[in-house]
């Protein structure tokens, strides 16, 4: 399905091979801008994470939200694909590609690659995670679909593999081996057993889209196709550069793209970070800028903020400039998407964080590495007259109020990298450019 006329129009990806990132915590809005600049890619590939993400589009006026699929499926003649680095909740992969198919979507194993190399979610895995996060101390605000569980067994050497999962024989010998690990296998597999019956019946619909995703990907990069590599999460969620322990499994960063596909890092040629024009972030962890006053649960109503994926209410900040900067370095981000600048619309005034006050430590100009650190540290603003007149839905930057293109200067001048287009409201092609 192509992108109808009244969407507007999407700039050209300039890059053979572009990363597309969250650049805050998740929720910036990646599902809609990967489905507008999929019109310009002939491949879409998902890196990481699983069914945690919430990725919320629009195709012709309806509303679609997408967990495990790549946001680039509604899009006639592409292929979209998920990598090694993915993991994958079969039965939700099953529900989505039906959901598309309602949306005349063919999915054919031509135009679908789904890694053996993933590794899958299991009943098992969701269960855990919701043991863990049961506890009274320590408990993170996962999503509770296994994520954290999956990525363990894959690193302790005793997950499932996709391609192993489609084949009847290994995937019986997987669970006798885990039936043997863990003595609580049985009664999950008695009492889950709804879940389990979705997580067979699963293999067979996916068996013919199962392939080498990778090598696929790469061959289609060394032809020079364009393509999109599509992050979920974000950066300040990977789990050795975000705000560890609350954070998600996965590399969500830039890097991670290259380490899932198998892919060297010089094929990368643009890697660009998508941030809102504030903050939101669901789960535990610090926060700095975040607002617990009227212009807080202002920005929430306008802006919508209830999770994607579990329904949560988002909690809501100020933007950001020190991590945003920090996500900018860590990323090479050689451009910055400002997300849902519509929603400040209407504020008397705007402000962005430029530094961090330590109670001890005194004033920080980046991102401490130290989460309690961070967790101890106050904003220190830097105040901007707000604008009241609508922002225009489509056009150029320059269209902007004055008092917007102000803000969207400052955001640059502080994060160090361009804002390379704006998003005024969640369809197709609500977008502003250079
Ligand atoms: P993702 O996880 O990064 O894909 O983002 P989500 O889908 O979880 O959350 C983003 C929300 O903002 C969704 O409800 C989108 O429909 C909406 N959205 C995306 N871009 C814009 C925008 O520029 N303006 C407004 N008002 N809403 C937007
Ligand atoms: P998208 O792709 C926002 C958060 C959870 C929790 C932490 C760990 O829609 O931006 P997990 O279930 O991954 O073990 O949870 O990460 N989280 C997200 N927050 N958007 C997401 O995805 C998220 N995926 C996970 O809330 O704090
Ligand atoms: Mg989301």
């Amino acid at each position: 399905m192509s992108a109808p006329a009244q969407h507007g129009k999407t700039e050209p990806l300039k890059a053979s091979t572009t990363v597309l990132i969250g650049a805050q915590w998740g929720d910036e809005g990646k599902g809609k801008w990967i489905d507008s600049l999929a019109a310009d890619a002939e491949l879409v590939v998902r890196y990481q994470g699983g069914n945690n993400a919430g990725h919320t589009l629009y195709v012709d006026g309806k509303k679609i939200v997408l967990h495990q699929l790549p946001s680039g499926i509604f899009h006639d003649g592409q292929v979209s694909a998920l990598a090694a680095g993915v993991v994958v909740n079969p039965a939700q992969l099953v529900i989505e590609m039906e959901r598309a198919a309602e949306f005349g979507v063919t999915l054919h194993p031509s135009r679908l690659w789904l890694s053996g190399r993933a590794h899958v979610i299991t009943p098992w895995h969701v269960y855990l995670d919701e043991q863990r996060e049961s506890r009274s101390h320590g408990a993170i605000g996962t999503t509770k679909r296994g994520i954290g569980p999956t990525y363990s067994d894959k690193a302790s050497r005793s997950g499932l593999r996709l391609g192993h999962f489609v084949n009847e024989t290994s995937r019986k010998r997987w669970l006798q081996q885990m039936r043997e690990l863990h003595p609580e296998f049985n009664k999950v597999l008695s009492d889950r057993h709804e879940a389990w019956a979705a997580f067979e019946a699963a293999a067979a619909r996916l068996a013919p889209f199962v392939t080498d995703a990778e090598t696929h990907i790469r061959t289609a990069v060394a032809a020079g196709k364009k393509v999109l590599l599509e992050g979920a999460q974000g950066a300040l969620l990977d789990i050795d550069h975000g705000t560890y322990p609350f954070v998600t499994s996965s590399t969500t960063g830039s890097a991670g793209a290259c380490q899932s596909i198998g892919l060297a890092p010089r094929h990368i040629g643009a890697c660009i970070g998508i941030a809102k024009g504030y903050v939101t972030r669901v789960g535990a962890g610090p926060f700095p800028t975040e607002l617990h006053d009227e212009v807080g649960k202002s920005l929430a109503t306008k802006g919508q903020e209830f999770g994607a994926t579990t329904g949560r209410p988002r909690r809501v900040g100020w933007l950001d400039a020190v991590a945003l900067r920090y996500v900018v370095d860590v990323n090479g981000l050689s451009g910055v998407i400002l997300n849902k600048m519509d929603i400040l619309t209407g504020l008397k005034e705007v402000k962005i964080a430029v530094a961090y006050r330590h109670p001890t430590a005194g004033e920080l100009t980046s991102m401490p590495w130290d989460t309690e650190v961070l967790e101890a540290c106050q904003p220190v603003y830097e105040t901007m007259p707000g604008w009241s007149e609508d922002i225009p839905r489509s056009g150029k930057i320059a269209d902007l109020p004055a008092a917007a293109r102000h803000f969207v200067a400052e955001v640059e001048r502080h994060i160090g990298a361009p804002v390379i287009m704006v998003g005024t409201g969640p369809n197709r092609g609500d977008a502003l450019y250079r």
